[in-house]
């Protein structure tokens, strides 16, 4: 298998499958599993590797450093890096060199750029420079001090307008896909009718093209999971009782047993060795 491309993903016929990634060891695993088509490494980050309470503080260097992380390990998976905060508000040539380096020096295939019509310009630029956009629209977590919480998006007529417009400009500018984050199931399936690209969800409702997930909410990482998230492990759990069990079996002097340890060359006594260290003290 190789890589999909920015193609196989605007024309895939089967819902699109994308979890977030910012490690090599867990991007293999994903990479291996075979169902995933895109792994993003989102700005996400902020809060569950590097112990943030905002995406906000995410730096560029920040996302470049994860990307190539990620992408040393996929072999079989689209990879796509978010811009971080205010790097589209830069400047062309602002934005132009962030997605340079996630994709030279993090590999990644494409780039996620939260917002819509005050992006147009920066979109339609990097589209025209071969470099694919997803778009991401509904809750954006980079406005959060204007938002005020992380509630749900696009519920009344007037903000539903305003989503849509957002959407067909985005389009318009040429972007490949549209992540839908928090909004209403209404909502999430009406746009992906009347878009002409594929739409991928995050509690955006089943009639997305595709759903995407923070991977330590969906396996029980986090401790506090958003509605819209389904568990399918209890890693907190896990983790929680190997760290546990560790501790006792040191404490216990049970751990290393002596499968767990080394030994010396078979003619050699404990006596002997004790011998050949007292003579070098
Ligand atoms: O940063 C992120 O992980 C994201 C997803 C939640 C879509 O943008």
């Amino acid at each position: 298998m190789s890589r999909p491309s920015i193609v196989d993903i605007r024309e895939a016929r089967e819902p699109i499958t994308c979890l977030t990634c910012y490690d090599y060891l867990t991007a293999r695993v994903m990479d291996e599993v075979g169902g995933l088509d895109m792994i993003l490494v989102g700005d996400s980050l902020g809060g569950v590797m590097l112990g943030y309470d905002s995406t906000i503080p995410v730096t560029i260097d920040d996302m470049v450093h994860h990307t190539a992380a990620v992408n040393r390990a996929v072999k079989n998976t689209f990879l796509v890096a978010d811009f971080p905060f205010l790097e589209a508000a830069l400047g062309l040539e602002r934005g132009v060199g962030a997605a340079r380096r996630l994709m030279q020096e993090g590999g990644a295939q494409a780039v996620k750029i939260e917002g819509g019509e005050r992006n147009i310009e920066l979109i339609e630029h990097l589209v025209d420079h071969d470099v694919p956009v997803i778009g991401h629209l509904g809750l954006t977590p980079q406005s959060i001090e204007a938002l005020g919480s992380y509630g749900v998006q696009a519920r009344t007529e007037k903000n539903i307008k305003i989503i849509g417009e957002e959407a067909f400009a985005l389009q318009e500018a040429g972007i490949s896909a549209l992540v839908l984050e928090c909004v209403p199931e209404e909502v999430g399936s009406e746009l992906t009718d009347l878009l002409d690209l594929p739409t991928i969800g995050i509690g955006a409702g089943l009639e997305c093209n595709g759903q995407v997930l923070v991977w330590q909410d969906m396996m029980g990482l986090t401790d506090q999971i958003p509605t819209f998230v389904r568990k399918w492990g209890e890693m907190r759990e896990w983790l929680y009782d190997g760290v546990n069990s560790f501790c006792q079996a040191v404490k216990n002097e049970e751990f290393p047993a002596s499968e767990e340890s080394f030994s010396v060359d078979q003619q050699l006594s404990s006596e002997h060795v004790r011998e050949l260290l007292l003579k070098s003290r």
